[in-house]
C-alpha cells in the first residue's frame, strides 16, 4: 500500500519508502485544519481493575524500594516493512488488565517505589493529535493508518492507572534507580536499565509463580475462551466434508477455527495443530498442509485467546467420517482412560506430578494389553524403565492462563512438585501415538495418534472440567459428529 510518507519509523515521520508519494507543503498546511473533536464515547472502568490492584499490591510488598518495569513489547517485523500482529507481553497484560484492542506497542508499565509501596505509571504512545503530522504520515502509529488509540485521559478512566507519554521515558529512567526489568521485550529499554541477571531471574520467577492461582476475573475469562473454543471445534467438525473434498484439507479445518478465534476473541492462543492421519504422531504438527481422508483420524489441538489474552487449550481426536474403526477405538480408549485417571488425581493437596503419573499407569497398561511392551506395565512404570513412554513421550499437562504454558518461569519445586490449590487451571492431555513405522504394532494400528486434552479448574472439593461441553468418550464423539454433520 502506498503511504503518504514514512515507513515503520517508530514515531519519526521523516523516512520515506520507495513507493511513497511526496507531500506538497500546501497539503501539510491543509491537513492541519477542519477537524472536529472526536472523543471516544462510553469509556468506562474495566472489570479487571479490582483484580489487577490486588496483584500489584502483592508484587509491591515483595520488591520494596525497587522500580519494577513491565514492557508491553514492540512490533516484530515479519518481512521488510510488514509486522506481525501485535500481542502484548503477558506480564504487562496481567499487571495492567489492558485488553488486546487497547494495547499499544512500545508501552511500559512501571511500578515506581514510594514511601509506602509503589505507584503504578503507565507510559504509552497515546492518540496522535491533529496538530502534528503523525496522524496521517506515520504508518506505525498514525490514526489514518492504524486507527484511533486512546488518549492519556481515556486510558486513565478505563484502567484506573496514571498514564504518561512514552516520549518522556528516557528522562524518567535517567536517575538509574535500582530496577527490576522484564528484559528482552523492548530493546530500547533493555539498554537504558542496568542488568542484574540474578535479581531479574528471581523477579521473573516471582511474577510467574504469582499467576498459578487464578482469581474470579481470570476464571471467568478462561471460561469465555473455552466456550468460544468449543464453538470453534463445532465449526471444524461441520467443515470436515468440505475438507475431504480438496487437497490440503487440514488448512480448511485450521481456517474454520481461526475464523472463530478472530470473531469471538483476539487470536488463536497458539498455532493450531490440525493433524490428519499419521500427522497426528508429530506432536507439533503446525504445517497443517495434509489431506483429510475419510477413514483416518484427525487430531486437533486449538484454543481461542480472548481479548483479555486468556487462552483455552483443547485437543480432540475425531474419526473424519464420524465412526472409529476398532483399532482407532482401542487406542482412543487407552487415552480416554488415562485422561480420566489424570483428572481424578486432581484435588487440593495432591501434587501436580500425580496427574502425569496417574495418566502413565493407564498408558503402560494399555500398551501391555496390546502386547507391545516387552516387560510388564508395573516394571515399565519404574523410573529406570519407562518403556511405555515410547508411545507418549510428552508430559500430561501444564498450567494454563494468560499464557498457554502458564507460570513458565517457576522452578520444579513450585511446579511439578508443588501441591495443587483451588483456583489453579491445568490441562490434562495424555496421548498415544503409534508411529507409522512402528513395527511392534500390527499394520492396522500404525499411524494412529490420539490425544485428548481438557482444561480443568482445581476446586475446593476436586476438579471442574471447564471444557466439559465438548464430548470425550468415543460414543459421545460419534453422536456429536452425527448431529453436526446431518
Ligand atoms: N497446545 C499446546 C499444548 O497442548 O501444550
Ligand atoms: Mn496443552
Ligand atoms: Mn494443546
Amino acid at each position: 500500500m502506498n503511504s503518504a510518507s514514512n515507513a515503520n519509523s517508530g514515531g519519526k515521520d521523516t523516512e520515506v519508502r520507495t513507493h511513497d508519494i511526496p507531500i506538497a507543503d500546501a497539503m501539510v498546511e491543509f491537513m492541519k485544519v477542519g477537524w472536529a473533536p472526536s472523543p471516544l464515547d462510553g469509556v468506562t472502568a474495566h472489570p479487571s481493575i479490582p483484580y489487577t490492584k490486588i496483584r500489584r499490591d502483592k508484587v509491591s510488598k515483595q520488591f520494596v524500594g525497587k522500580r519494577l518495569i513491565f514492557p508491553s513489547g514492540s512490533l516484530k517485523v515479519r518481512s521488510n516493512d510488514s509486522d506481525y500482529q501485535f500481542r502484548a507481553h503477558s506480564a504487562f497484560s496481567w499487571f495492567t488488565g489492558i485488553v488486546a484492542s487497547d494495547c499499544v506497542p512500545d508501552s511500559l508499565f512501571i511500578m515506581e517505589p514510594t514511601a509506602d509501596g509503589h505507584q503504578g505509571l503507565l507510559f504509552i504512545h497515546p492518540r496522535s493529535p491533529r496538530d502534528n503530522n503523525e496522524f496521517y504520515k506515520n504508518t506505525r502509529y498514525g490514526e489514518f493508518w492504524v486507527g484511533r488509540r486512546m488518549t492519556l485521559d481515556e486510558t486513565e478512566t478505563k484502567y484506573a492507572l496514571q498514564v504518561k507519554q512514552i516520549e518522556s521515558i528516557e528522562e524518567f529512567l535517567s536517575d538509574k534507580k535500582e530496577t527490576l526489568l522484564v528484559r528482552g521485550q523492548d530493546p530500547a529499554i533493555d539498554k537504558l536499565v542496568v542488568e542484574d541477571t540474578e535479581s531479574e531471574k528471581e523477579f521473573l520467577n516471582y511474577i510467574s509463580v504469582m499467576r498459578a492461582v487464578k482469581d474470579k476475573y481470570e476464571i471467568d475469562e478462561m471460561q469465555k475462551a473455552i466456550d468460544a473454543s468449543v464453538r470453534g471445534f463445532a465449526d471444524m467438525v461441520r467443515i470436515f466434508p468440505a475438507a475431504t473434498a480438496v487437497p490440503r484439507g487440514e488448512r480448511v479445518v485450521e481456517a474454520a477455527f481461526y475464523g472463530r478465534a478472530r470473531l469471538e476473541g483476539n487470536d488463536n492462543g497458539y498455532p493450531s495443530i490440525v493433524a490428519s492421519g499419521a500427522h497426528a504422531c508429530i506432536l507439533h504438527w503446525i504445517k497443517n498442509d495434509g489431506d483429510v481422508l475419510p477413514g483416518d483420524l484427525i487430531l486437533i489441538d486449538a484454543g481461542v485467546e480472548v481479548e483479555s489474552h486468556y487462552t483455552a487449550d483443547i485437543t480432540r481426536t475425531f474419526p473424519v467420517n464420524g465412526k472409529f474403526t476398532q483399532a482407532q477405538r482401542n487406542i482412543y480408549m487407552i487415552v480416554y482412560k488415562a485422561q480420566q485417571a489424570g483428572i481424578a488425581a486432581i484435588k487440593p493437596g495432591a501434587r501436580f506430578r500425580d496427574i502425569h503419573n496417574a495418566c502413565m499407569v493407564e498408558i503402560a497398561r494399555g500398551a501391555q494389553e496390546l502386547g507391545v511392551l516387552p516387560i510388564s506395565a508395573e516394571e515399565s512404570l519404574l523410573a529406570e524403565n519407562g518403556l511405555h513412554r515410547r508411545w507418549q513421550f510428552h508430559g500430561s499437562g501444564h498450567h494454563l492462563g494468560i499464557d498457554v504454558h502458564d507460570c513458565a518461569h517457576a522452578r520444579k519445586e513450585q511446579y511439578s512438585d508443588a501441591l495443587l490449590e483451588p483456583g489453579m487451571i491445568l490441562t490434562v492431555e495424555p496421548g498415544f501415538y503409534v508411529q507409522p513405522d512402528d513395527t511392534l504394532f500390527p499394520e492396522e494400528y500404525r499411524g494412529i495418534g490420539v490425544r485428548i486434552e481438557d482444561d480443568i479448574l482445581v476446586t475446593e472439593s476436586g476438579a471442574k472440567i471447564l471444557s466439559n461441553a465438548l464430548p470425550r468418550h468415543p460414543d459421545e464423539v460419534e453422536a456429536y459428529m452425527a448431529k453436526l454433520l446431518k
